[in-house]
């Protein structure tokens, strides 16, 4: 009888070697091999890089090996490690929300300035889903009162934990609900005398869905199969939703108060006009992305027509 075959261990090398050929369909596979083989060995992609003859055992060869054919069938690589930076951030993320994107960090910025107009602001972002922009504001504005705000219970979680973790789960505010809806106070009946009918805010903020049904169908099977559908998609051009809340912003938005809009690529133009409709004499602004793609609208009440 012939002795067992006894395979010798794998060495990081060869792991990334391995890996090569596994993830040849995807987006820049060896990034993808270097963290996945950091995260299943517990190191740093630079201790790959130090000890490239550093010997994997059984259970870490497994569990490498589980990932990469995850990633071959394009799981996202940010699911597979559980978490995103963002801005200065490591936020945790699954499937339950859309991965944080770069390009909402623009967003974020513009926002940390805007609201140091203000001595106590209140701010929401509808949309919340990981939590990146309302947990972002709610670290660096530490005067502000946070509102995050989703019609997904499961993203409420997610952005409830990574609020937790960056030690600002008190100061924010979750609510579930349909955009500005969970801030509508009572019914008229209910209400006293003199009393608003909603709660209002100095900022609102959002990236909500704008993928057209059309866009979608063509996206890369990195998002399309994995991303939740309702963090993307919005109906017709993609613009319902955020046409949705510019139509209903009025009544929650402070006489001096702001909006900010992420939008998609050529959608600009008809947001600002559909702004300039509901707050004719506020002042409408437009940050571009790296890609100089037109992406964060700034609607201003308190730049009337400046
Ligand atoms: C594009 S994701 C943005 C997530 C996060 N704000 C970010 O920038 O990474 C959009 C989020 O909006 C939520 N959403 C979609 N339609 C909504 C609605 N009508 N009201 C409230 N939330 C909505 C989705 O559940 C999803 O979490």
């Amino acid at each position: 009888m012939s002795a067992p075959v006894r395979c010798s261990p794998w060495r990081v090398q060869e792991a990334l070697h391995w890996a090569g050929a596994q993830l040849a369909n995807t987006i820049d596979p060896a990034w993808a091999a270097r963290s996945l083989l950091a995260h299943a060995l517990g190191c740093t992609v630079t201790d790959l890089f130090v000890h490239p003859e550093r010997p994997l055992t059984a259970e870490q060869q497994d569990a490498y090996r589980s990932l990469i054919a995850r990633r071959s069938r394009h799981e996202p690589l940010a699911y597979l490690l559980g978490h995103r930076p963002f801005l200065d951030l490591d936020l945790i993320v699954d499937a339950r929300v859309l991965i944080p994107r770069q390009e909402t960090e623009i967003l974020v910025e513009k926002a940390i300035a805007l609201a140091q107009r203000w001595s106590r602001p209140r701010i929401a972002d509808v949309g919340t889903g990981s939590g990146a922009i309302a947990v972002s504001l709610a670290v660096h504005l530490s005067h502000a009162h946070v509102l995050a705000i989703d019609a997904s219970h499961d993203a409420l979680q997610v952005a409830y934990e990574n609020a937790r973790r960056h030690g600002v789960g008190d100061r924010i505010e979750f609510l579930h609900g349909d955009l500005l809806t969970p801030l509508c106070l009572q019914s008229r009946s209910f209400r006293r005398e003199g009393q608003p009918p909603c709660r209002q805010v100095e900022l609102i903020v959002a990236n909500l869905p704008y993928v057209s049904e059309e866009e979608y169908a063509a996206l890369s099977p990195d998002i399309r199969l994995y991303e939740p559908r309702e963090a993307l998609v919005s109906a017709a051009d993609g613009l319902e939703a955020i046409f949705c809340l510019l139509d209903t912003a009025c009544p929650f938005l402070a006489v001096d108060g702001a909006i900010l809009l992420e939008a998609g690529a050529g959608q600009s133009k008809a947001i600002r006009e559909q702004a300039a409709r509901i707050f004719p004499d506020a002042r409408i602004t437009v940050l571009p992305d790296y890609a100089q793609i037109e992406r964060v609208i700034c609607i201003d009440r308190a730049e009337r027509g400046r």
